[in-house]
């Protein structure tokens, strides 16, 4: 066997995630998406295609093309700020950083597949297709190692109470009235469970008093008192200086967050 095998996408998918953030660490199947895989032309692949729409779903096999390094051991998101094997997890920091993704297709175009959710950036590259058949790729009574052991735990109850300032209150009104940004669900979910420092899941120390979290293109300021969250501002992820240099155009919220930084100039808490 060569020590290195070649292999050439078939083709590039188009899901206008445009940064990593944007994509959800697995497909967020409750949500309306529409995705396009385009395979390369002149290599006969609409007849390779043939007898495929008559499944629900495909698996993708795909290159993390964004990563240029792996680790042996890395953190995932859910969980604990634990690290793990990195053949333990489904994290993108790979020895060879192959991606798989069971996705729903929706038609079948000539040699264009349209699919839905998926986790995929814009323009990755895309090795093979391959039907999902609940026969062979379902095994619902496997054990899941230690992500059985997060979710029994994410199944209990949450146990921190999650308070907005007023400031806080009326900056996420704001954003969801003007730009219907709405993340707040999502961040009172993540700092109800465990607002402890996580470096991916994007919880970092302020100062001696104070915590931020990401929450896609913006951040919560918040403290933690006992079993109690008190997030007292949002922030934009981005200063003005980098929303406004050429090159930043495709920035996620980029207008809502240029507007934000208008109304409130000034970091408040
Ligand atoms: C946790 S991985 C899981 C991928 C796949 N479902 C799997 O299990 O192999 C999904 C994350 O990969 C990242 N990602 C998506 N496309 C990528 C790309 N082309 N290069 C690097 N990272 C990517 C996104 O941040 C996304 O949240």
């Amino acid at each position: 066997m060569p020590d290195s095998l070649t292999l050439t996408p078939i083709g590039f998918i188009r899901t206008g995630k445009q940064v990593k953030f944007q994509a959800r660490h697995q497909p967020a199947e409750g949500e309306e998406e529409r995705n396009v895989l385009e395979l390369s032309p002149g290599c006969n692949y609409e007849q390779a295609l043939q007898d495929l729409a008559g499944f629900d779903r495909v698996w993708l096999l795909w290159w993390f093309h964004r990563n240029k390094t792996w680790r042996p051991l890395v953190m995932p998101p859910r969980g604990p700020a634990k690290r793990r094997g990195v053949f333990a997890t489904r994290s993108p920091h790979r020895p060879n950083p192959l991606g798989m993704t069971p996705v729903r297709l929706i038609g079948v175009e000539k040699r264009r597949l349209i699919l839905g959710p998926c986790d995929l950036v814009e323009g990755t590259p895309v090795f093979d297709v391959k039907p999902y058949v609940a026969a062979y790729d379902c095994f619902p009574e496997a054990k899941a190692g230690w992500i059985g052991e997060v979710d029994a735990e994410l199944s209990k109850p949450a146990r921190f109470v999650v308070h907005l300032s007023a400031l806080a209150d009326i900056q996420a009104r704001w954003l969801w009235e003007h730009w219907e940004v709405d993340f707040l669900p999502r961040l009172i979910e993540l700092l109800s469970r465990d607002p402890s420092l996580h470096r991916t899941r994007r919880i970092t120390r302020r100062d001696d008093r104070l915590r931020l979290i990401g929450c896609g293109a913006w951040r919560a300021v918040f403290s933690v008192d006992s079993e109690r969250v008190d997030v007292l501002a949002i922030e934009p992820g981005f200063p003005m200086r980098f929303l406004t240099r050429p090159g930043y155009e495709d920035v996620p919220d980029r207008e809502a967050q240029m507007a934000f930084l208008e109304r409130w100039p000034e970091v408040v808490a």
